[in-house]
């Protein structure tokens, strides 16, 4: 890599201990099942820095009736994520079914998985996304264009990523634009659809969501205004018969398992939830994090700038391996990891290491602290793009996409996105920070700012 990127904290810069490179600190003081309890339903990023804080490999928490074993290190997760008959998606009860479905991220039963996993693969081929290099490349510049008017201009990221993720999955999976969604698919309604599934899933004991509170009835009318938004995109490409080659023409037409049956109206639907949810947050949280990160380390981006400038440059291709840009994304992620846990249950009596995992037993790899691990990564909490330019330390330690027969089918296609808006953004502006405090990291399933934050960005 070429020159120089700052390796040291500037410390008046970045609010170094209140989670800006670090993530919150974890109280030191156990109180057992209670404190577990308390601290699990506090927050969830709270709960995983507080679990790993014990410094063993893996940690036990008992919740009411639910046993949770926590993953912190490599050779653990790696344990793990390689053997999916016996670590399994988290069974039918699994609160993010209530949204998803059986969709691909939430199917508990591996064979029907298995099947709708090949039906969709072909969207995420590597001759298919790069067939949608020309509606990204549209997209991402669309979205930088608006904020040209302006020689400076305040970016509020978060929501302006979040804007941007749902208009390239809406284009390029259903071909319809983000305004067509944007609707009933807002921020909002994604906030408090994941705050929801993951109170649940720390939660010991759940009423059903039959019971009528108010909350509840709050969730059952955002899924239904969902649910109405995604059998309006089923039933208007079936009554146009169009052909688009998008993730909608594959899912009408696909034929599952042996005898090749076409998927159901409600299958298609969780196909269709699980895509916009599952691609939306992630990639608009990854986002935001590199913005971020970018604003902190201006050497970083004139160097990534430099690169898309270049005469070789492969600028609006996608990211190509061992360059700054690939380097810096992988980097942001490995410090904000946008999934930082990836769930499983274990489906029979088990070992991960010497620890014994119980059949029913949650298992949570604890991504955020795999990635900060002092015994694979030096000096873990900085950033260090450079790090990268070999790949990946060995299997477990880097999983921003997980690992193994589940890993994100989506990976080409975000890193896609998240490359072309980097390079539309650098190309175009200096990204500055603008609140030397920095964003505080939330996890809501995705790892979020947790009031949101702003950057500046100056025209060229
Ligand atoms: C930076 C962006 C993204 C990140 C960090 C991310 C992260 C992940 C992770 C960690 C998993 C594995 C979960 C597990 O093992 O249980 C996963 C699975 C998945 N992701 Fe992504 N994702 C991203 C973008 C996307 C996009 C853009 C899409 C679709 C357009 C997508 C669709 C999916 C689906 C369908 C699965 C389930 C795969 C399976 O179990 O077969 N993701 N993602």
């Amino acid at each position: 890599m070429a020159g120089t990127v700052r390796t040291a904290l500037p410390t008046r810069d970045i609010r170094h201990d209140s989670g800006v490179l670090a993530l919150p600190k974890a109280p030191r003081v156990r109180v057992p099942v209670l404190g577990d309890l308390l601290r699990l339903r506090s927050d969830l990023l709270n709960a995983i820095q507080y679990a790993a804080s014990s410094g063993s490999d893996v940690s036990h928490f008992k919740v009411g009736p639910k046993s949770m074993l926590f993953v912190h290190r490599s050779a653990a997760a790696d344990v793990v994520l390689s053997d999916i008959h016996t670590f399994g998606k988290p069974d039918a009860k699994n609160p993010l079914r209530a949204v998803l479905g059986d969709g691909l991220v939430s199917n508990p039963d591996h064979e029907d998985w298995l099947q709708r996993r090949r039906a969709l693969q072909p969207m995420y081929s590597r001759p298919s996304i790069a067939g949608m290099r020309q509606k990204l490349a549209s997209v991402a510049a669309e979205c930088t264009r608006r904020w040209e008017h302006h020689d400076r201009t305040v970016l509020n990221v978060y929501e302006e990523m979040l804007s941007f993720t749902l208009d390239s999955v809406s284009t390029c999976m259903f071909s319809r634009s983000g305004d067509t969604v944007s609707d009933i698919v807002t921020p909002a309604t994604a906030s408090f659809l994941l705050d929801f599934v993951e109170r649940r899933i720390r939660k010991p004991f759940s009423l059903p969501v039959g019971v009528p509170t108010r909350r509840h009835r709050h969730f059952t009318s955002t899924l239904r205004g969902l649910d109405d938004l995604v059998h309006g995109l089923i039933d208007e490409r079936r009554r146009t018969g169009e052909q688009h080659g998008d993730l909608l023409d594959i899912l009408l037409s696909a034929g599952v398992g042996d005898a090749a049956e076409p998927l159901t109206d409600r299958e298609i639907r969780d196909e269709i939830l699980t895509t916009i949810l599952a691609g939306y947050e992630t990639t608009a949280s990854a986002l935001t994090w590199i913005l971020y990160l970018l604003a902190c380390y201006p050497e970083v981006q004139r160097q990534i700038r430099q690169e898309i400038r270049s005469p070789a440059s492969t600028s609006g291709k996608g990211p190509r391996s061992g360059t700054v840009l690939e380097c810096a994304i992988n980097e942001s992620m490995r410090l904000f990891p946008p999934s930082p846990t990836i769930p499983r249950q274990a489906n029979k009596d088990a070992l991960i290491g010497s620890a014994e995992v119980p059949e029913g037993s949650f298992v949570m790899l604890n991504v955020a602290a795999i990635h900060r691990d002092p015994t694979v990564w030096e000096k873990p909490d900085e950033f260090i793009p450079e790090r990268f330019a070999n790949g990946t330390p060995g299997k477990g330690t880097y999983l921003p996409f997980g690992a193994g027969a589940h890993m994100c089918i989506g990976k080409g296609f975000a890193m896609m996105e998240i490359s072309m808006l980097v390079e539309n953004v650098l190309d175009k502006f200096e990204i500055s920070l603008r609140d030397s405090a920095g964003p505080e990291p939330r996890a809501l399933i995705t790892l979020r700012p947790r009031d949101g934050f702003e950057l500046t960005l100056t025209r060229i």
